[in-house]
């Protein structure tokens, strides 16, 4: 065999490992939205997927599974340590997330980036057919497109950053902004899930390059200006004192570049799958258990995330533990359910964010609690997706109060669930869902008064104006779901070659 015509390379591998029923290892397709929505793609156009499996210090073999052909990238526990808890989760998440946590940077971090990147990217090209698609995906791998683009010149490269591209100051941080610009460049299509997010990543190209941009394109030259002669280049007028390139180039002569796009492709989830859960009488009544058991409250609130820093779970529970403080809600009446999936617990603001969260839980429960009701349904576990439907129709207000997140597929979901129209979505202006989604009710999650404005105003919201406004939702998350997402990046990839 040649290879396969199209490749997904991405930090997670699209399976995970499961017991069998004997004890035995098995493999399971990933629930994530990503893989159900390339997964038929993988079936019809003879697909391979590249990825870490999750255990470090192992070496598997190529395998198939679910109709992809599977091949795991393996770490050692250092590269683990630097590359994945490091460099992408120390560094670029909290740098990439408006620095809500401060960035580390370590030059060691780095140095394990750079090789981790090249092995996905030799992975990649060893098993990619003459003329393959190679979609590279998020920031663990910004390198590999450059680095496939060199191995393999005949292949179509597409990048997708799921997570928020940041403005040129912040960016500018990074000492190795230079290496990461060159390397997300090697890609033909690079997508972003806002609009603002393409607009920094071009502003960053244009401030830091000097490349010429015009309708989102990137002229990137072929051969690479050293930053001391970029004044030979026609057009350019570098700043020696600040060491960039105060104006953009010329447009280019041609036969001398080649295209890159930088273009917004927000991503959604598999709103099919959602909506049919949401019919299934066992999850029904499932959710109508759950309204039981929390003692059949008038209001519950929702919370479902990652226990992540950038989820603004802490601002949340500010704004509850007020509510309750000053009478506007009462335990018993109302009651937040706040699902926090574990996550990165390698990672040092991580842990100390779990117990932040948790002292506070354990005190707002403990000032607020009744001998029936708990004021903070708090659940550190991750949940299989029926269960997250069920509470989404158990829900009568989700809260959505990220303080920066590239896209937030819970809002999505939440308003996939609900047909029958009601049900009340608080989501923050910072989520790539909020250029969408304008139908929510809207806030900032840093002006607490105004948080706590909207989960009154969303808990006494008069019927009709909620269906009014879940209809409006809902149109827009059901003819967007994500296998469409996938269809436009990719035949505008195939366009662009
Ligand atoms: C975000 C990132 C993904 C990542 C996921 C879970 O959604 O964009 O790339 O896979 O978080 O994080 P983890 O570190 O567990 O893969």
């Amino acid at each position: 065999k040649s290879g396969y015509d199209f490749v997904v390379v991405a930090n997670r591998l699209a399976v995970d490992r499961i017991t069998t029923e004997d004890g035995g290892t098995g493999w399971r397709r990933s629930p994530g939205g990503l893989v159900t929505a390339l997964a038929p793609i993988m079936a019809q156009s003879d697909g391979a997927w590249v990825g870490w499996h999750g255990a470090a210090d192992e070496t598997l073999e190529p395998f198939d599974h679910a109709g992809m052909h599977l091949v795991p990238v393996p770490l050692s526990e250092q590269e683990v340590e630097d590359y994945y808890e490091g460099f992408s989760n120390a560094t670029l998440w909290p740098l990439y997330h408006d620095v809500i946590a401060r960035p580390e940077f370590h030059r060691h971090w780095f140095e394990a980036y750079r090789r981790v990147n090249r092995r996905f990217a030799e992975a990649a090209a060893a098993v990619a057919a003459e003329g393959a698609t190679i979609w590279v995906q998020d920031y663990q791998l910004q390198l590999v497109p450059a680095m496939l683009r060199e191995l393999r010149p005949d292949v179509r490269i597409g990048f997708f950053n799921h997570i928020p591209f940041p403005p040129p100051g912040l960016f500018s941080q990074l000492p190795w902004r230079h290496s990461v610009l060159r390397g997300l460049l090697g890609a033909d299509l690079i997508g972003f899930q806002r609009e603002s997010d393409a607009r920094n990543f071009q502003r960053v190209v244009r401030h830091r390059l000097g490349y010429y941009i015009k309708s989102d394109q990137i002229y990137v030259p072929s051969e690479e200006p050293e930053p001391d002669q970029l004044s030979s280049l026609p057009g350019l007028h570098p700043d020696p004192a600040r060491g960039t390139v105060a104006r953009q180039a010329a447009a280019p002569q041609q036969g001398d570049y080649r295209i890159a796009e930088a273009k917004a492709f927000p991503i959604s989830i598999d709103t099919q799958k959602i909506v049919e859960l949401a019919e299934r009488p066992d999850i029904i009544a499932r959710s109508e258990q759950i309204r039981r058991e929390l003692g059949n409250p008038e209001t519950i609130f929702l919370g479902v995330d990652r226990l992540d820093y950038t989820k603004g779970i802490r601002h949340r529970m500010k704004a509850y533990e007020e509510l309750l403080a000053d009478g506007e809600l009462t335990v018993g009446q109302a009651c937040l359910v706040q699902v926090a999936s574990p996550s990165r617990e390698g990672v040092e603001s991580y842990r100390l964010l779990r117990e932040e969260i948790e002292s506070t839980v354990g005190r707002i429960n403990g000032e607020y609690d009744t001998l029936a009701h708990t004021a903070i349904r708090y659940l550190h576990h991750s949940y299989p997706v029926e269960e997250m439907v069920a509470l989404y129709l158990a829900a009568d207000v989700m809260l959505v109060t990220a303080l920066r997140d590239g896209m937030n597929l819970v809002a999505k979901e939440y308003v996939a669930a609900r047909k029958s129209g009601q049900g009340v979505l608080v989501l923050s202006e910072f989520t790539g869902a909020a250029d969408q989604m304008r139908q929510a009710l809207l806030i900032n999650p840093h002006d607490v008064d105004e948080l706590k404005t909207a989960m009154v105003k969303a808990a006494t919201m008069e019927p009709e104006n909620a269906r009014r406004r879940m209809r409006s939702l809902r149109r827009q998350v059901v003819s967007h779901n994500v296998q469409r997402w996938a269809e436009e990046f990719l035949e505008r990839l195939a366009e662009l070659r």
